[in-house]
């Protein structure tokens, strides 16, 4: 009999859901919330509110979509944390109902490990194998991960203050562009030529920091807009190839030296973030074998959750009724 596993994902402000039958993927359907474009970053209770009325539509497209009647699934698997509590709720408190009603199990996934794991989904794109090296990059997170099975993660290094998507957000929202400004900074990088320079961060070990970059691009705007108001228009494809490259010289430094360090030679990536074009160029030309998610799954997606939640099940991992979400989890 076929393994057939929902995936459910609200841990932002994307309700997702998405159907796994034996490790291929059958729908995967993402709601995006773009009420919250127009307040320059994610309203928690806006987004809670949008998951409340989303979930059930979303779920029911997912299993059309894959010709899958809800008697069939196999067990529900839905993200835990870490993310905003109130999204996380809904998730939780749905993932819960539908496994009680149907009486399947639950399986309580870690998002960031799911971006991980997404790449253990049975299509046409490689899959890496265990131990790896996992970068890990969104809106609320950038770690460098050791990766030594489908429950094994050891965080190597972090960022001490901003996560690189933020990174992408907060500057790009200096230059004017709407949230989330990532994607639309990479666009725009690559009409531009990265020619001012920012500060480079000196952080120990294998860690992470942005926040100096953030100030010394809003330090370097302030001076070129008192010389010319109109400096930003002017310049905004190289501010933004500029400001790209900045970020993503820092991952690729880091990167570098945690293969060096730990001999791992397959480099994962997950999150937000490795849709970034300049990102995903810069390390197609490096030695050593990387795993670059296909698109519609970098950002946030169930399929992901999915998939993590197909490893745990094959673990006999699965959840309590009685399991709360977690705003803050450890990987
Ligand atoms: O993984 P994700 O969808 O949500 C979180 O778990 O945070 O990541 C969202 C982040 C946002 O900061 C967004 O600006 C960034 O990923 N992002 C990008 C690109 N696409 C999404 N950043 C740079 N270039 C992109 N192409
Ligand atoms: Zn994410």
């Amino acid at each position: 009999m076929a393994t057939i596993i929902l995936g459910i994902e609200t841990s932002c402000d994307d309700t997702a859901a998405a159907v796994l039958v034996d490790g291929k993927l059958y729908a995967n359907v993402v709601s995006q919330q773009l009420e919250h474009q127009t307040h320059g970053g994610v309203i928690p209770e806006l987004a809670s509110r949008a998951h409340v009325k989303r979930i059930i539509p979303v779920v029911e497209a997912a299993l059309s979509k894959a010709n899958i009647d809800k008697k069939e699934l196999t067990a529900i698997a839905y993200t835990q944390g870490p993310g905003l509590l109130g999204s996380l709720l809904v998730g939780n408190a749905f993932a819960k109902s539908l496994s009680l009603a149907l009486e399947v199990p639950l399986i309580a996934v870690h998002h960031m490990q799911a971006h991980l794991l997404v790449h253990f989904i049975d299509d046409e794109f490689p899959t890496p194998s265990f131990p790896f090296l996992g970068l890990t990059v969104s809106g609320g997170h950038t770690q460098l991960v050791q990766v030594n099975g489908a429950a094994s993660f050891n965080v190597l290094g972090e960022t001490k203050d901003d996560a690189a998507g933020e990174a992408f957000d907060k500057t790009g929202k200096m230059l004017g562009l709407p949230y989330p400004a990532g994607p639309i900074m990479d666009k725009y990088a690559q009409k531009g030529i990265a020619k001012f320079r920012f500060g480079k961060p000196s952080v120990e070990g294998l860690h992470f920091s942005f926040s100096g970059l953030k100030t010394s691009v809003l330090y370097f705007l302030r001076e070129q807009q008192d010389i010319d108001p109109n400096f930003i228009q002017k310049n905004l494809f190289d501010l933004c190839a500029s400001i790209q490259k900045s970020i993503v010289d820092i991952l690729l430094e880091k990167v570098a030296q945690a293969m060096a360090e730990t001999g791992l030679n397959q480099l994962v990536l997950g999150g937000g973030v490795s849709a970034n074009s300049g990102l995903r160029n810069a390390l197609e030309i490096t030695n050593s074998q990387v795993f670059l998610p296909p698109l519609p799954y970098t950002t946030d997606n169930a399929a992901m959750i999915a998939m993590a939640g197909l490893l745990k099940y094959l673990e006999n991992d699965t959840d309590v009724l009685s399991s709360e979400p977690k705003a803050r989890m450890s990987i």
